[in-house]
């Protein structure tokens, strides 16, 4: 008894001392990470992310080479056509019948991948390991329906290893659905797509447990085989099936953080508000990520209309309107779309991944070559607007984009100004200010009660997005609207 009333005296006193705020602040942060890591850690491990702003996303497996095609006709114009064995409610041995022919790597298509990505200024690259087909592209001792057994190579090492040689992060994204495993119970969701749903299980009954040993066993051969991956890239789960009783999630992630310490993983193996996620559908997140559900969250083919103060988050979005390659759907983003998307969400906050989709030769698709070049071209010039940036103090600007780093705000110009002068509403002391594009020739600033004009050269270097540096003294001071008020970000 007596042992414990001088512990329990001390307790009360720091209680007591301790600002009741700190103290709650760090039961809460403690209680928000999970594993034990503090926030700090948790810093450290996100920085490279954080900083990189831009990857490149690939979908890629047995669908490519059926390329939206089933009995001679296109499936589909529109949306996924890594879905195809759903959309012709294929079974899997019809489906691996007619697309393993079709699935012919060439020997040298990952280090095109990887140069590709390298020239667009993508920092890393997320691929599909297996997709929903079931199709593993690494050469796996729990399957034979796998790169392994079909096409003795081992498809994972091959793009790995071409990914390190070009510097990149790399990430696997891992399907959880999984259309091919025969105690796959797919009854189990009404929300999860599989093509053989409504019709009663082909082997009569099936036992999900085999499936998650199954799905274990394969994510676990991923994390001991092929040295330190960046990201695991969870897809997906349903309000009505997810987390613990559909994938052993938490189970999962321990797997995969006991091997790989440093990863940073998504939050698709949940679909509740907790993990960011309010409904199903590609707008249903929303911005709130306690730590032990992932690590970031996932809009699809959507930008927040505002950034996610405090969440990380990246948008994936596709170059047409498919993931896996289509001969059918000719629906191209234009460079400037794409170009300024990737400003839009470094000006929030996020990043950008952006998804090609390879054809069954493992070649990609020239219009998809042609806008990664172009991208690659602005950020050559542009990079470090874009690089290691924070979200814009500005709630919005007419004329385009804020993004920040320090000291130094990047204006990313679209709408050039007929009028040769810029106005950015910040009622700052300001340094020196210059194009990105002609870096030597310092621009001419001065102030108005409106704000900070620079002064621009008649015609824009860049159509689609110029960039001044404007250097500013402190924290930005914010005029917002016609009103004198100041608001500080
Ligand atoms: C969806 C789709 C899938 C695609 C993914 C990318 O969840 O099922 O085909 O891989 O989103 O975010």
């Amino acid at each position: 008894m007596k042992h414990i009333v001088l512990p329990l005296t001390f307790l009360a006193l720091i209680l007591i001392v301790l600002p009741q705020t700190r103290a709650a602040d760090a039961a809460a942060s403690m209680a928000r990470i999970g594993a034990g890591e503090s926030p700090a850690q948790r810093d450290a491990r996100m920085a490279w992310w954080r900083e990189a702003r831009f990857g490149m996303f690939v979908h890629w497996g047995l669908y490519s080479g059926l390329a939206g095609t089933w009995d001679g006709q296109p499936v589909a114009t529109k949306g996924g056509m890594e879905w195809i064995q759903q959309r012709v409610k294929a079974d899997t041995d019809t489906y691996a019948q007619r697309a393993l022919p079709l699935f012919k790597p060439t020997p040298d298509f990952a280090r095109e991948w990887a140069r590709l990505a390298k020239t667009a200024g993508c920092r890393y690259i997320v691929f599909t390991t297996k997709h929903h087909d079931g199709f593993a592209l690494h050469d796996s001792q729990t399957s034979d329906y796998d790169a392994g057994s079909k096409l003795h190579r081992d498809l994972v090492r091959e793009i790995v290893d071409a990914a390190r040689a070009e510097d990149l992060r790399v990430g696997f994204y891992h399907s959880v659905i999984d259309w091919h495993h025969d105690q796959y119970c797919y009854e189990k969701s009404k929300q999860l797509p599989h093509p053989l749903k409504g019709r009663p299980y082909p082997n009569g009954t099936r036992d999900h447990n085999q499936y998650l040993e199954y799905l274990h066993a394969e994510v676990n051969e991923l994390v001991s085989n092929y040295g330190p991956i960046d990201i695991l890239w969870w897809d997906y789960s349903a309000q009505d099936f997810q987390g613990d009783e559909a994938w052993r999630a938490t189970a999962l992630m321990q797997l995969v953080r006991a091997k790989l310490p440093a990863v940073i993983m998504n939050n698709r193996l949940y679909r509740s508000p907790e993990a960011g996620w309010k409904s199903m559908g590609t707008e249903g997140y929303i911005p709130q990520l306690d730590p032990k559900y992932g690590d970031f969250i996932t809009p699809e083919q959507h930008i927040p209309a505002t950034g996610m103060p405090g969440v990380d988050w990246e948008t994936c979005m596709t170059m047409n309107t498919t993931w896996g390659y289509s001969d059918h759907d000719h629906a191209w983003k234009s460079d400037e779309t794409l170009i300024r998307n990737l400003i839009d969400i470094a000006s929030k906050g996020g990043n950008y991944l952006l998804n090609i989709g390879p054809k069954g030769d493992g070649s990609i698709p020239p219009e998809s070559v042609k806008s990664m070049q172009a991208i690659g071209a602005w950020m050559k010039v542009n990079g470090q607007a874009i690089y290691g940036t924070t979200a814009s103090p500005f709630a919005s600007l007419d004329w385009g984009r804020c993004t920040r780093k320090g000291a130094t705000l990047y204006l990313h110009v679209f709408n050039w100004p007929t009028d040769g002068t810029l106005l950015v509403p910040l009622r700052n002391q300001v340094g020196g200010a210059r194009l990105l594009a002609h870096p030597s020739d310092s621009l001419t600033v001065s102030a108005s009660s409106e704000g900070v004009r620079i002064r621009l050269p008649a015609r824009a270097p860049d159509a689609i997005a110029t960039v001044v540096a404007l250097q500013i003294a402190g924290e930005p001071q914010v005029i917002v609207a016609s009103s004198a008020t100041t608001s500080q970000h």
